[in-house]
């Protein structure tokens, strides 16, 4: 029987934005064998309903079931904040939803003022202001929906002028809040780091991924999973995508170099 630690980790996203999780983690815990399941057909996740999001994680955590990992990473805020809660008790795996995972730590950082980039649906659901000010309520919150940045990403066209213009807007409406920190609640929006810093100070942005990646790896730790076993993690990493498998290997580079087209399938 192979040991149960040597099993690899899921983990999921709409797209090539869960490659920014992924990316630290495989820093982080180099020995780790790792499925990446980028759901390109459902792209962008953000503007899907509840119902939508939480049939996505099922099938993709049915597909994870049979890879027979030992956890499943949901390195997307989107399907944390709609399809978590519903689908957390269906398998017998640990899943890690970014969101939940991150509150506490985010909260140590003892901020009074946090604004939250998000999606649409990431936003509608509230999950990130709960989850902190369950954490400390006195915690004030402004979540603002940044509907075109998953586009921009997706397309790589953060240069061109009507993005440019977009990403100020936002950034410059969410100063006038006078946060301490903006986290950026979708894994998608590091890669704008370049166009964010233009219009605020570059420590107040607070990319949730390295909170999260020393989470999952205590978490791991305590439950007897982590793997020992030296290897060489580049050759133990399996991509699929459910289309575009060209686009996505090219796409990709912007957050992790994957050296092969990942493997489409249909779900
Ligand atoms: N990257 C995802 C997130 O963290 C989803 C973005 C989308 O597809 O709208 O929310």
């Amino acid at each position: 029987m192979t040991d149960k630690k040597t099993k690899p980790i899921g983990f999921f996203d709409s797209g090539v934005g869960g490659l920014s999780v992924l990316a630290r983690f495989k820093n982080v815990l180099p020995n780790e064998k790792t499925i990446y399941f980028g759901d390109t057909l459902h792209l962008p996740y953000g503007n899907k309903s509840k119902k939508e999001l939480i049939g996505y994680a099922k099938n993709i955590l049915n597909f994870m079931e049979q890879k027979e990992v030992k956890a499943v990473v949901i390195a997307c805020n989107t399907s944390s904040a709609q399809a978590y809660d519903s689908i957390k008790n269906e398998f017998e795996f640990p899943i890690y939803p970014i969101i939940q995972s991150c509150a506490s730590g985010v909260s140590k950082l003892g901020i009074q003022r946090v604004g939250i980039f998000a999606t649409e649906a990431t936003v509608n659901s509230h999950k990130y202001a709960d989850e902190l000010i369950k954490q400390n309520p006195n915690i004030k919150v402004k979540e603002i929906p940044s509907k075109n940045w998953v586009g921009i990403v997706e397309n790589n066209i953060p240069n061109i002028d009507e993005a440019k213009a977009n990403i100020k807007y936002e950034i410059e409406e969410m100063m006038k809040f006078n946060p301490d920190k903006i986290i950026l609640g979708c894994t998608h929006y590091p890669y704008l780091m370049n166009e964010f810093v233009k219009y605020a100070p570059k420590e107040i942005f607070i990319d949730p991924a390295e909170i999260f990646v020393e989470y999952i790896k205590n978490n791991l730790e305590k439950k007897g999973l982590l793997n020992n076993e030296p290897s060489n993690s580049q050759t133990q990493e399996e991509f699929y995508v459910t289309s575009s498998p060209d686009a996505f290997l090219k796409n990709a580079k912007i957050f992790y170099e994957i050296k092969n087209a990942p493997a489409l399938v249909s779900n």
